[in-house]
């Protein structure tokens, strides 16, 4: 009798027991990782919710390069503010290489005291109170690429001092990296600036080279897809083989377009609009291509002195428009024959960007179909030139325009 008792209270006790773990199994179920997944994976899936249209702004290197210092800063957010640029889109003014100094003797970076002499903090607070936001520059490896102190080892430290400084978009370069592994140093940054408590839209600049397209969707904001961009339309850098005209960076940016979305764009690099190296027509076309790619658009020219021909490209609002479309779908090439090309982006509300480029020596008559844009044979368009900037006639089932050289014509259709 006894014995049975017994019996009775060790399987009431195991049943219990039983229950406790289960419920605390599925308890640890729900907190943990998916299957197959570290626990490094799962964090990185948390989006950082920012730029969901391609970041825009101003990054200095394409003109000042290391003889960047907080004047030009200075100068470069006023103009900003002043020339309508800043109510056009362009709000994040970042200084790239070569604005550091020495790390302290705990480890955290300083500004180069001659180049910077009120701080980085001063200079971040003087961005903010003309309605703009601050970036600034570091690397993955132990130098940047101008051989300033990188962030390798690091890296919580850094995203700290930013955020402490009030910064508010890092772009993340990748020499000095030896044989480390980008997924991993990427994710590195990624975690400590959402651990800083800040939001820092986080700009990769990995060049491609890992192929961060098929990785980073929730790692970074942004990734450069090539080496860097040099002021020419088609002819090469022939002393760089890392430099790429407009032409080849089009090619190898177009194919990744199904990799982009909202919050994470390939960036197809800073603009050169402004730096003397191209023809208007070219820069224009420049300028069209970036939108059409859903690139960022960060300004790279000297702001505070551009003449009028390059302030009408950069403050092109139907052009802006394009690049920012809240669809977030990167166009690509529907069409190719020769140097003549047909690009489309779909937009939100069934619209569509449609881009014609003559990459030619001379002009060529371009067209495109219907079944180019998918869009019924007989469908009713309204069409707008976004250089022109006026209405067309009617869609007829062919939108048609003579190109010039190394140039453009851009429309917006839609019903
Ligand atoms: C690399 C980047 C450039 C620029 C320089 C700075 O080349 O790709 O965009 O940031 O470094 O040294």
């Amino acid at each position: 009798m006894l014995k049975s008792w017994g019996a009775g209270m060790t399987r009431i006790l195991q049943f219990v027991l039983w229950l406790v773990l289960s419920a605390m199994a599925v308890a640890a179920q729900a907190q943990a990782p998916g299957q197959g997944e570290t626990t490094q994976e799962a964090v990185n899936k948390v989006p950082n919710g920012l730029a969901l249209t391609p970041p825009m702004g101003w990054n200095s290197w394409n003109k000042f390069a290391c003889s960047v210092n907080e004047q030009i800063v200075r100068q470069t957010a006023q103009a900003i503010a002043n020339s309508g640029m800043r109510d056009a889109g362009y709000r994040y003014v970042v200084i790239d290489d070569c604005w550091h100094g020495p790390r302290d003797a705990n480890g955290f970076i300083t500004a180069d005291a001659q180049r910077f002499p009120s701080g980085i903090r001063a200079l971040a607070d003087y961005v903010h109170s003309l309605g703009l936001k601050f970036g600034i520059y570091s690397d993955a490896g132990r130098l940047t690429c101008g051989s300033r102190p990188g962030s390798q080892g690091h890296e919580y430290q850094d995203a700290l001092t930013y955020a402490r400084w009030g910064v508010d978009y890092l772009k993340y370069d990748w020499c000095f990296t030896g044989d480390r592994n980008a997924q991993e140093a990427y994710a590195l940054m990624a975690d400590a600036l959402r651990a800083s408590g800040r939001d820092i839209v986080f700009s990769m600049c990995e060049w491609g080279t890992a192929k961060p397209w098929l990785w980073a969707k929730n790692t970074g904001n942004s990734w450069r897809t090539t080496g860097d961009i040099w002021d020419g339309f088609a002819t090469k850098d022939k002393e760089h083989s890392w430099a790429h005209s407009v032409l080849e960076i089009v090619d190898l940016n177009e194919p990744l377009w199904p990799f982009a979305g909202p919050g994470h764009w390939n960036d197809a690099d800073m603009l050169e609009v402004g730096n003397g190296g191209m023809t208007p027509a070219e820069y224009r076309a420049h300028f069209s291509l970036w939108a059409m790619m859903a690139s960022p658009l960060m300004a790279g020219n000297d702001v505070a002195h551009m003449d009028e021909t390059t302030r009408s490209i950069l403050l092109n609002t139907d052009v802006i428009a394009v690049d920012q479309d809240p669809l977030g779908v990167q166009g690509h090439r529907a069409w190719k024959e020769g140097d003549r090309e047909v690009w489309v982006k779909p937009l939100a509300g069934g619209g569509r960007a449609v881009l014609l480029l003559n990459r030619g020596d001379k002009p060529a008559n371009i067209a495109a179909t219907a079944e180019q844009l998918s869009y019924p044979a007989r469908v009713r368009l309204n069409v707008r030139d976004l250089w022109a900037h006026k209405r067309l006639r009617r869609w007829s089932g062919r939108l048609e325009a003579t190109v010039e050289p190394h140039g453009v014509a851009m429309f917006r259709v839609g019903i």
